[in-house]
């Protein structure tokens, strides 16, 4: 399964998890500085943008936002999926997650 190698990719998020917010992904929207968020997922994709085999501007259309579903809209193969493990910097911040089961348990923690 996709999600399955997304998680299995992203060694870096167990090993550092540096959170961020959307507000801060936001800042990152460049062609010098390329943040995406792909399944709570923050990746600094700056250096792939020139490789990509889709063009830069699609990514950059979608530069420091959530790109999971312009992503797999396009059918992107396994490949694609790996490569992703190296450019990713953190996560989201829980209460932001829209794909990681905490935020779905979440009402039961609120005060
Ligand atoms: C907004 C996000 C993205 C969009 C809309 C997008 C779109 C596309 C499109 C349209 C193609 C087809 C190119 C063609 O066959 O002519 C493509 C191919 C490809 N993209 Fe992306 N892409 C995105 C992000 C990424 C990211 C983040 C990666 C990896 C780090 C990636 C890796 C690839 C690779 C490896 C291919 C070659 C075909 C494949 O292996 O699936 N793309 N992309």
């Amino acid at each position: 399964m996709m999600e399955l190698s997304i998680e299995t990719q992203d060694k870096t998020v167990e090993s550092y998890i540096k959170l961020f917010t959307l507000n801060e992904v936001a800042d990152h929207w460049e062609y010098n500085d390329c943040w995406i968020v792909l399944r709570d997922r923050v990746y600094d994709i700056t250096p792939f943008l020139k490789e990509h085999p889709g063009g830069e501007d699609v990514i950059l259309e979608n530069a420091g936002r959530d790109v999971t579903v312009a992503f797999y809209d396009k059918g992107h193969s396994k490949d694609a999926v790996e490569m992703l493990g190296q450019y990713c910097i953190g996560m989201l911040i829980e209460s932001e997650r829209i794909y990681s089961r905490p935020t779905l348990c979440r009402k039961e923690k609120a005060t």
